[in-house]
């Protein structure tokens, strides 16, 4: 036990105890006056701070103070940059700390596993390797400043549909080497303070309350000593959730589970030592988060700096740059000169879409407007004129398309702003399709004829289709750029910074091209990721399936050669150096760049199927033009391993590996080899898998599934008879259901102020219409007591039986 817990434990009442297991309020946690435990204050993240200082909701609705806000996850991570990650982490910290917050709610790291996840702007990537590596950085950055991170959303929470009841149903080997390593590597080398646990089921059981997850793998296996905390709402049962290893409920239920928890210690169902290991790995956390900054490990200012903000806003800059990637640049149309008539086009120049909407969503301390940016920029040197082409909703008409020729016949470039508007995006429910807006779409068809003077800027937190691809000469992609994300644009339009991003996940052609497709997001109660391992570029790649930017695809303004692969075997013995590889990369264009070269490894003939290249390694070098550096990259053996299920661990066997260096996954520029003499000898196939061995015939079936999970799909919780966790929208169908619908549409819909937003309305609805009824109960802090909703219940079933035979009972 910790020892400055120790005495506190002991000074605790059992009630006491209880309580510190739930929030004291939607963003705190509870204190103890009587023995001096403050309450910390937890806040969303992660792209920004979201202090709540009135109203407070789980999905960025209400007022929020002004903070920075930087690039959103989705396109931090085409930076590839870790110390960048680690200044921006670093940099929310202190904002946290300026703000008297302990624990900021990020990062992300959950996979993307198809491109329209409503939350994937959140996410880093769909590679595990590439969004553990960013997470850490991110990680280490925010805990250097006292604040602590929370990993979130442990695990497997793909999607937003059905997200407070769904249960993703996957194989073992799938999730160790696709859904876990993410949080497994953050967890292993930065060690955050918290670990959220996600909403929905994995393989039958709730995260909340899934010990497997919780108590076995994340504490046992990994070794993580810090505390779980649920996601907003996500307890299902807070005894079995205390069992499994979660520890904190957030928000608050009132006295409700406090209660449930001093029922199970009096029953004997809950053993004192699993309670009191709860409070102490929160009062641990209390302590940590007390410390002041100057008995932190690392040398922090005691005062923070005044201008905080300001800095930010230059780090947000920066970031936002390297965020950029640039997608085509036929015959050097990029950059521009800043001189002559330029046109810009679309309404997203004025009106910017820099952030995604739900929790994330905060209120930026400034916002630059591209149009503004562009023309600060040029200043005297140019002549700007706009054309908005369409509305903010992303609809056209004659009219603009006229005005928009008109500018462009007159101009001798345009730069025309696309994107997603707000809507189109959002935490709360997922994507429908890959388009942008068509009036988008029928705005650049007008402008098609004179497309060699286009320049087309992205702005969107996941991809989108680009039929257009091929006629414009530039397509760069901003992803959701932060409140600094303007003037970085300008800066990279007219070359005075150089684009250097990649990007972290495939832009396939289709939505439907994803082997994920026919099985995404599942119904609202189960999802089956029957494609198993081929998620991304491992499936894009290996099937052959052609794609229009491949991940970690990005051009620059200069030029990269690569050289002299050098593949050594290291000791093999040892488990952390079982290979180097080195190359050496010449910047031979005329500019200062950035070029991030990435290391793939595939197995020759491997016992299961495995995908053709996989990321292990990266290294992001600057480089002068002219100037060329060698890099040196070791590799562990866990690169060259696979899961084996038969035994539960990680398996590298004896075989011939492929090692590739590429500037993407398609764009492989040298390759070696390297034999792993020492490991198990492959062994035949095991029967049934014959489809994931050829992912290229998406032949991913019940039988393969089955074949895969090594037992029957479990069959999804039925509709009826209603439950706990029947949502609002299932239990509409009965007149009480209806009711209670309406009266939480009702309160909900009081969140919203009138000039809510189409995406904040969307959200509510999804909210409400999924919420499991026994958030009813925790929501209104046991206003509705558990006892009425289950009278409730019953009486929606009809189940007039058990409604008599249990009224003493419901009456509480
Ligand atoms: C989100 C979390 C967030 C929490 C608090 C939940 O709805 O899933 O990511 O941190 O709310 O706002």
């Amino acid at each position: 036990m910790n020892s400055s817990a120790e005495p506190l434990l002991d000074a605790l009442t059992t009630e006491e105890k209880a309580a510190l297991c739930s929030g004291g309020s939607f963003w705190q946690t509870r204190a103890i006056e009587r023995l001096g435990i403050p309450a910390l204050l937890l806040t969303d993240g992660p792209h920004g701070l979201r202090k709540q200082a009135g109203g407070a909701d789980h999905v960025g609705l209400q007022a929020s103070i002004a903070a920075t806000c930087f690039p959103s996850a989705a396109g931090l991570a085409c930076s590839w940059n870790t110390e960048l990650l680690t200044e921006v982490g670093s940099a929310l910290g202190l904002e946290a700390r300026a703000e008297g917050v302990h624990v900021l709610l990020g990062p992300g790291v959950n996979i993307k596993r198809h491109p329209l996840g409503g939350r994937n702007f959140e996410y880093f990537s769909e590679d595990p390797f590439l969004s553990g590596v960013l997470a850490a950085a991110w990680i280490n950055g925010l805990q250097r400043q006292g604040v602590g991170a929370s990993l979130k959303h442990f695990a497997v929470n793909n999607h937003e549909h059905g997200r407070m009841v769904v249960d993703a149903v996957l194989d073992e080997r799938t999730l160790r080497e696709i859904y876990l390593p993410a949080f497994e590597h953050a967890i292993k080398t930065a060690r955050p303070w918290t670990v959220m646990c996600a909403y929905n089921k994995l393989n039958g059981t709730y995260l909340s309350e899934n010990a497997l997850l919780l108590n076995q793998i994340l504490r046992d296996e990994w070794g993580f000593g810090g505390l779980v905390l649920s996601d907003w709402g996500a307890v299902n049962d807070r005894v079995r959730a205390l069992q499994a290893g979660m520890d904190l409920e957030m928000p608050t239920s009132g006295e409700v589970n406090t209660r449930r928890i001093l029922a199970a210690l009096a029953s004997g169902d809950l053993p004192m030592a699993t309670l009191d290991q709860a409070v102490v790995r929160l009062l641990a956390l209390i302590d940590r988060s007390q410390r002041s900054p100057a008995a932190l490990p690392n040398e922090l200012p005691d005062k923070l700096p005044d201008n905080l903000l300001e800095t930010n806003h230059a780090l947000a800059r920066c970031a936002a740059e390297q965020a950029c990637v640039l997608l085509r640049n036929e015959s050097g149309r990029l950059p521009l000169s800043p001189s002559g008539r330029i046109a810009v086009i679309g309404q997203l120049a004025e009106d910017t879409r820099y952030q995604g909407s739900g929790s994330s969503q905060i209120n930026p301390s400034r916002l630059e407007q591209p149009l503004q940016a562009i023309r600060d920029f040029v200043d005297e040197r140019a002549h700007i004129d706009f054309a908005p082409g369409y509305s903010v909703g992303g609809q056209t008409s004659d009219a603009l398309q006229a005005e928009a020729y008109d500018l462009l016949e007159a101009a001798d470039v345009a730069v025309v702003f696309l994107g997603l508007p707000p809507a189109y995006e959002s935490e709360g429910f997922d994507r429908e399709h890959m388009h942008l807006p068509s009036g988008q779409l029928t705005l650049l068809d007008a402008l098609l004829p004179l497309a060699d003077k286009l320049v087309v800027v992205l702005q969107n937190g996941a991809p989108v289709a680009l039929p257009f691809a091929e006629q414009v000469p530039a397509i760069l992609e901003t992803y959701l750029g932060g409140q600094a994300g303007a003037s970085a644009l300008a800066r990279i339009l007219f070359g005075d910074a150089n684009p250097c991003g990649k990007l972290a996940e495939t832009f396939p052609l289709a939505a439907d091209d994803a082997a994920s497709a026919p099985f995404f997001p599942g119904g609202l109660r189960q999802s089956q990721y029957c494609e198993a391992l081929w998620v991304g570029y491992r499936y894009f790649a290996t099937a052959g399936v052609p794609v229009r930017y491949p991940f970690g695809h990005g051009l620059s303004y200069t030029r990269f050669e690569y050289s002299d692969l050098a593949v050594e075997p290291g000791d093999a013995s040892s488990d952390t150096a079982v290979a180097s590889v080195s190359f050496s990369i010449t910047n031979t264009g005329d500019r200062a760049g950035a070029e991030v070269a990435q290391v793939y490894i595939g197995q020759r003939h491997p016992s299961l199927p495995r995908p053709a290249r996989e990321l292990k390694h990266f290294a992001r070098l600057q480089l002068e033009p002219g100037q060329q550096r060698r890099v040196s990259l070791a590799l562990n053996r866990r690169a060259f391993a696979y899961w084996d299920s038969g035994t539960s661990a990680w398996r590298a066997e004896a075989d011939i590996f492929r090692i590739e260096v590429g500037a993407s996954s398609a764009d492989i520029r040298l390759t070696g080899q390297l034999t792993l003499a020492e490991g198990p000898a492959r062994r035949p196939q095991p029967a049934g898998l014959a489809p994931y061995a050829d992912p290229a015939s998406r032949q991913f079936d019940r039988a393969a599934f089955e074949a895969l999970l090594g037992h029957p799909v479990p069959v999804p919780v039925p509709a009826r008879p209603y439950h706990l966790n029947s949502t609002l929208g299932e239990v509409q169908a009965t007149w009480l259901g209806r009711q209670l619908k309406n009266i939480m549409a009702q309160q909900a819909g009081k969140t919203l102020n009138d000039d809510a937003s189409e995406s904040a309305r969307r959200m509510i609805e999804a909210i409400v219409e999924e919420m499991p009824l026994r958030n009813l109960v925790t929501h209104s802090e046991g206003k509705l007591s558990p006892g009425l909703m289950r009278a409730m219940i019953h009486i929606m079933n009809h189940d007039w039986r058990k409604l008599l035979r249990r009224a003493p009972e419901q009456a509480r």
